[in-house]
């Protein structure tokens, strides 16, 4: 992917961090996703005093591309707190598969702001059969 496109991802996965809603899990996570016309959309974690009913920063960012109209995902970044880096839980990888094709890249970004990129492929290897009927 384009250098700068990449690094303006990552900031923007960052920034997302900072409005994490996240009182009980105190754990922010910002993201951001790269959509096939250049546009980046991001979201943060939101969390709920009914426990379960957080949402992911990636699907939070997924659904905002979503509502605009897009449909294709070339990559989404995931940014968090910790030294490590955070991958994406199962339910994302589901819906991240919904949009996202063999090419698809995933960005983790870790609290220095060091990334390191995965393919979706190699997270996400065998989507349900539902989803490839669509493609
Ligand atoms: N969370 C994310 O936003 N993305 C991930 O990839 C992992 C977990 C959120 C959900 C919840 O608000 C908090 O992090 C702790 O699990």
């Amino acid at each position: 992917m384009d250098k700068h496109l990449r690094s303006e991802m990552i900031r923007q996965a960052m920034d997302a961090k900072e409005t994490s809603y996240s009182p009980y899990s105190k754990f922010r996570v910002g993201a951001s996703v790269l959509t096939s016309d250049g546009t980046i959309y991001s979201g943060c974690n939101v969390e709920n005093a009914s426990y379960g009913l957080a949402i992911c920063a990636e699907r939070n960012a997924i659904f905002q591309a979503a509502f605009a109209g897009k449909r294709k995902i070339v990559a989404v970044a995931v940014s968090s707190d910790e030294r490590g880096f955070l991958t994406p839980c199962g339910a994302c990888r589901q819906v991240i598969s919904e949009f996202a094709d063999d090419k698809t890249e995933i960005i983790l970004v870790n609290t220095a702001g060091k990334s390191k990129s995965v393919s979706f492929q190699s997270i996400f290897p065998t989507p349900p059969a539902l989803n490839k009927l669509k493609k």
